[in-house]
């Protein structure tokens, strides 16, 4: 594979570029257009121009396929570069590479405290290119800049707690149960080469979490983000590049889901799977590990229900509910998507609700203005507003006023549905955008039922100041994130995944090491 910055190369991407319609010279009339308040930096207009290249055993290449995937602004729909679509046997040299970095004894004996340090230098690396990323995932996923800093932090966050656990993975000493005299004991051993497969509603925060745990646990990784959203993760392994991680040790590498994720994913050189994505594509990858017994976790949709009491803090309902929704344009996997009211207080919290909604501004990531960014792509846009179109027909009503966004950008209005029921595809099915559905309840019963009546089990939340009550309720609500009075939070320490068909697995928190371990048990005869 010749070198990216070959002039060779630079032609090739050119001329893929032409293929799609496209000019490099047409950047800097996106970049005005999306960037009305001037925020975007020269070294962020420098890196979208560049070349793009897989990062493949610590050198950055470019694919000798001629296949590219374009990567798109969402806010004028335009293409901002292109990303090579690897083929098979060029996945198959990024398994080599990551196979070579685990056994490499720089990597391997390591000691955990130089880890710890390496990644605590990660850590800073990410923090002072900081607003470089959050510009770059805006672009790309046509975010807003406000949500993708707040990324930022969280994934800086994330790095450092977990770069504490590199020193804190011990096995026991175990006393022997039954008869003989025998010293027991186990050791926690790093489970090999991790396969990320991640998602483009959270681009880079997918990437730390699928990147970090394997580093902390001594194994090597290859990430491959959404063809939708790649550009953060490629800066990312720029970085990761620069804080020292020895070549092989983590790569990166772009295609499409059927082609290069579906080729890791059946890879017997993979040893863990981590998929974040949609639960069709979560079932296909699990069937494809268990052919290699290669271990799996996967972060799948939801349905997350909000169930709202009458003695609830009315206010406090109506705007984290409009947020539980509408945040990230509701392409949250654990969005708050059902809304469940108690009768008395439905007409009151749907009206609050619609207005929020009514009022968000659609406009650019980048623009200080933007209530609502557009989503991620042109094809989700037109399912979202298909299932909209599809709840309407079915019997829902609006309850706000806009409908379908004309335009370039891919906006769909922030839209309330009430009078669902569900047996509707709206209630049951995970639309991924800005639309929340709305059913009224009588009594603690009824909301318990009809919360529960789903295939997903990811989050819920319980509005109440009962605390009897919400007590009552913890336990019987079948999923893996219960929050009360609030909705979407989450931090580093507290383990994240779903019941159900919402996934396998833990994420964040210590629980999350364990999915990159593997428990080998010691006997040594005293006899
Ligand atoms: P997806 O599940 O197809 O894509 C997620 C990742 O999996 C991407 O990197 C993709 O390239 C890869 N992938 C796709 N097909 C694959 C295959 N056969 N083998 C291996 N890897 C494969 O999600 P998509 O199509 O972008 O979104 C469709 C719907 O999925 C969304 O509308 C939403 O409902 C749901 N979704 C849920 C997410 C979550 O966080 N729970 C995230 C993204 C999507
Ligand atoms: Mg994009």
């Amino acid at each position: 594979m010749p070198y990216l910055e070959s002039l060779e190369l630079q032609n090739h991407v050119a001329d893929s570029l032409l293929r799609h319609n496209y000019n490099l010279d047409d950047l800097p009339d996106i970049f005005t257009q999306v960037d009305r308040e001037n925020i975007l930096l020269d070294s962020v207009k420098a890196f979208i121009a560049k070349p793009k290249g897989c990062f493949i055993g610590g050198e950055w290449m470019h694919s000798d396929t001629d296949s590219v995937i374009p990567v798109y602004e969402p806010f004028t729909g335009k293409v901002l570069n292109v990303i090579p679509n690897l083929s098979v046997s060029e996945v198959d040299e990024a398994v080599v590479a990551a196979r070579k970095a685990f056994a490499n004894p720089e990597w391997r004996g390591m000691k955990p405290m130089a880890r710890q340090a390496m990644l605590l230098r990660l850590s800073d690396l990410v923090e002072e290119n900081a607003e470089q990323l959050a510009q770059i995932e805006s672009l790309d996923n046509g975010k807003s800049i406000t949500g993708a800093r707040a990324e930022l932090s969280s994934a800086i966050n994330h790095i450092r707690y977990m770069a504490g656990w590199c020193s804190k993975i011990e096995g026991k000493v175990n006393t022997v149960s039954a008869s003989g005299q025998q010293h027991a004991y186990t050791l926690k051993e790093p489970v090999g080469v991790v396969a990320g497969i991640i998602p483009w509603n959270f681009p880079l925060v997918m990437a730390v979490w699928k990147i970090i745990p394997a580093l902390v646990t001594g194994c090597t990784v290859i990430l491959k983000p959404a063809e939708q959203t790649p550009l953060s993760a490629l800066r990312l392994a720029e970085l990761i590049a620069e804080a020292g991680f020895p070549k092989g040790v983590v790569n990166v590498i772009t295609g499409t889901g059927v082609q290069v994720g579906a080729a890791l994913a059946s890879h017997p050189g993979i040893n863990k799977i981590a998929f974040t994505g949609s639960t069709a594509v979560g079932k296909s990858i699990g069937k494809s590990a268990m052919e290699n017994i290669t271990r799996v976790s996967l972060e799948l949709g939801g349905k997350s229900p909000l169930i709202v009491f009458a003695d609830a803090d009315i206010d406090k309902v109506i705007k984290g509910a409009a947020n539980a929704i509408f945040y990230n344009q509701g392409q949250v996997c654990c969005a708050g998507s059902r809304l469940y009211i108690h009768r008395d207080i439905h007409d009151k919290v749907v009206a609050g609700i619609a207005a929020i909604a009514d009022s968000l501004t659609l406009a650019s990531g980048l623009d200080a203005s933007c209530g609502m960014a557009p989503l991620v792509s042109k094809p989700h846009q037109l399912r979202v507003n298909g299932y909209i179109a599809q709840g309407l027909s079915e019997g829902a009503k609006l309850a706000t006023k806009r409908s379908i966004v004309e335009g370039d950008g891919y906006f769909v209005a922030p839209t309330v549905l009430t009078d669902t029921h569900n047996a509707m595809a709206v209630v049951r099915e995970e639309i991924f955008g800005p639309v929340l559905v709305v059913q009224a309840f009588e009594d603690e019963e009824e909301a318990l039922r009809l919360a529960n009546d789903s295939s997903y089990g990811l989050g819920a939340s319980i509005w109440s100041n009962d605390l009897t009550r919400v007590h009552r309720l913890i336990p019987q609500i079948e999923a893996g994130v219960v929050w009360v009075n609030t909705h979407n939070l989450g931090d580093p320490s507290q383990p994240f995944g779903g019941y159900k068909q919402s996934g396998i697995g833990r994420e964040q928190g210590r629980e999350q090491l364990d999915m990159f371990l593997e428990t080998k048990s010691v006997w040594i005869d005293l006899n």
